[in-house]
């Protein structure tokens, strides 16, 4: 259970630790705490380094100092936040937290957020060593109001994020397409979100060819679930809405180029796009955000059977474009062509972006810290470049030109999904798509394979499902002009 944050003016001494914000490695002003703490404080606050957080035991209570610089960036004292809850943890039981007043209303909120995130788990699934108890975190503020109002926006995000890391770390046997489908409207039940939901008889008289194949082989078929979300204040008819399209891969097995033994594992992930869609859908609900927005997540589980698709089929996708298979582990591509088609062909947005989990060869390139930006525009380059700095989730730019372009070319149909060279898979993958963005349309490919599952624990996420895409996707919509 992730932890409770309040806010307060005055210090609550009832606590098991306490928390002392050191800005600067000098002595909080203005302690009104036992002499004992205080005299601790003091032999260690030179210690105290920016992002570093210092321990020990007062008064029968758990202190921790943790080490700020003036000037350090919200998105710096969230990490500390994080680093925070990580020492909370690591001493026994730590029911109840007080910090005490040192900080600003937003820098406050911005370490509360931080702790939040960081506090996130998912244990639904232990039957025994549950995790201990919930943590309660006060924090004195003396603009206590302004705080909370920090706060409350920062948290609506934070709770998209753990919607993203929930479905992320659902197994495969409990989330497949039809009920992550149910999953989505259970979500988005009470929110004015508009939802369209195609199963695989729908999609098939759609001509869906391509989702289709990738699902054709396993017992849970396809779904393409459509959200809508218009909160703008005024409804200017005019203006198009903006698009947002996920990779929903429920489990990607490679299909018939099985993927080795190793490989597979966590391949529950494959649909960390879709999943950070949905939760910035929420998050727009939730905050009544001043925009249209209008989504498409591609549900589809990769398998192998007797009616599975394999290397060398034709489809013929909703586009109208055929493509010859090659490669049926390079599924993602083909979900999301028949998506981007049709938010394309039924609402004309302004500008689209898909996030999918698409190539080894992204993670291979960039690690796995940053997630890629693909796009032949410029300013949507530029914008993901920077919001990084903004919202956490790191974005560099990759390539997608001509000379990929002419790689996906076929023999026999007018593309195939692999292409002819070995080099410049995660380009590649995004000319691919690009072939079913229409003319003079923005478009922007977010390939966030590396960075939608962390094998390991950060400042701001436990192991499993980052939610990564949630922020950036959220910032975009509300930001871009
Ligand atoms: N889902 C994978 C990509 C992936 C790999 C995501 C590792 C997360 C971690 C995708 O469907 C895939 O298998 N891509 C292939 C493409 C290749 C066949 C062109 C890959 O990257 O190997
Ligand atoms: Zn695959
Ligand atoms: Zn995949």
């Amino acid at each position: 259970m992730p932890a409770t944050i309040t806010f307060s003016k005055t210090f609550e001494t009832k606590a098991d630790a306490i928390v002392i914000p050191v800005i600067d490695q000098k002595m909080p002003k203005g302690l009104s705490l036992p002499a004992s703490v205080t005299k601790k404080v003091k032999d260690t606050v030179a210690d105290c380094k920016a992002g570093e957080c210092q321990t020990f035991t007062a008064d029968d209570k758990g202190v921790f100092l943790v080490g700020v610089a003036k000037g350090t960036s919200s998105l710096d004292i969230e990490k500390i936040g994080g680093k925070l809850f990580a020492s909370l943890l690591g001493l026994k039981k730590i029911e109840k937290v007080s910090v005490v007043d040192v900080l600003s209303a937003d820098d406050a909120a911005a370490l509360a957020n931080g702790l939040y995130l960081r506090s996130y788990d998912f244990t639904k699934y232990k039957t025994k060593d549950k995790k201990p108890g919930k943590m309660v975190v006060k924090v004195t503020v003396a603009e206590k109001a302004a705080a909370d109002r920090a706060f409350k926006s920062m948290k609506a995000l934070s709770d998209a994020v753990f919607v993203a890391r929930d479905f992320v770390n659902e197994p495969p046997n409990v989330l497949y397409p039809e009920s992550y489908t149910a999953e989505i409207k259970k979500l988005l039940k009470d929110a004015p979100v508009k939802l369209t939901v195609f199963d695989e008889k729908k999609l098939d008289k759609m001509g869906a060819g391509a989702l289709l194949a990738v699902g054709k082989g396993s017992e849970r078929q396809p779904r393409l679930v459509i959200m809508e979300y218009d909160g703008r204040k005024k409804k200017a008819k005019s203006e198009k809405p903006l698009a947002l399209v996920g990779k929903g891969v429920t489990f990607d097995t490679g299909g018939y180029c099985l993927k080795p033994r190793d490989g597979i594992v966590t391949m529950k992930m494959d649909m960390g796009g879709s999943a950070a869609v949905v939760a910035t859908m929420k998050a727009l609900a939730e905050t009544q955000a001043d925009v249209h927005v209008v989504a498409a997540v591609a549900l589809a589980e990769n398998m192998i059977a007797g009616n599975a698709y394999r290397v060398d089929d034709v489809l013929t996708s909703l586009s109208g474009q055929t493509i010859e298979v090659i490669n049926t582990d390079a599924e993602g591509r083909l979900c999301l062509a028949d998506a981007l088609t049709y938010i394309q062909d039924n609402y004309d947005p302004r500008a689209v972006i898909d996030v999918a989990t698409l190539t080894g060869a992204c993670m291979a390139a960039l690690g796995l810290n940053m997630a890629g930006v693909f796009t032949p525009e410029k300013k949507l380059e530029q914008f993901f470049w920077e919001s990084g700095k903004e919202t956490g989730d790191d974005f560099w730019p990759l390539p997608v030109n001509d000379d990929f372009n002419k790689l996906m070319d076929s023999d026999i149909a007018d593309m195939k999904n692999l292409s002819s060279s070995p080099f410049g898979g995660a380009s590649t993958a995004a000319a691919f798509l690009q072939r079913f963005i229409t003319k003079g349309r923005a478009w922007a490919h977010l390939d966030i394979a590396g960075v939608a599952w962390r094998k390991d624990t950060t400042d701001l996420c436990p192991k499993g499902g980052a939610g990564f895409g949630v922020r950036a996707l959220y910032h975009w919509v509300t930001h871009y002009k």
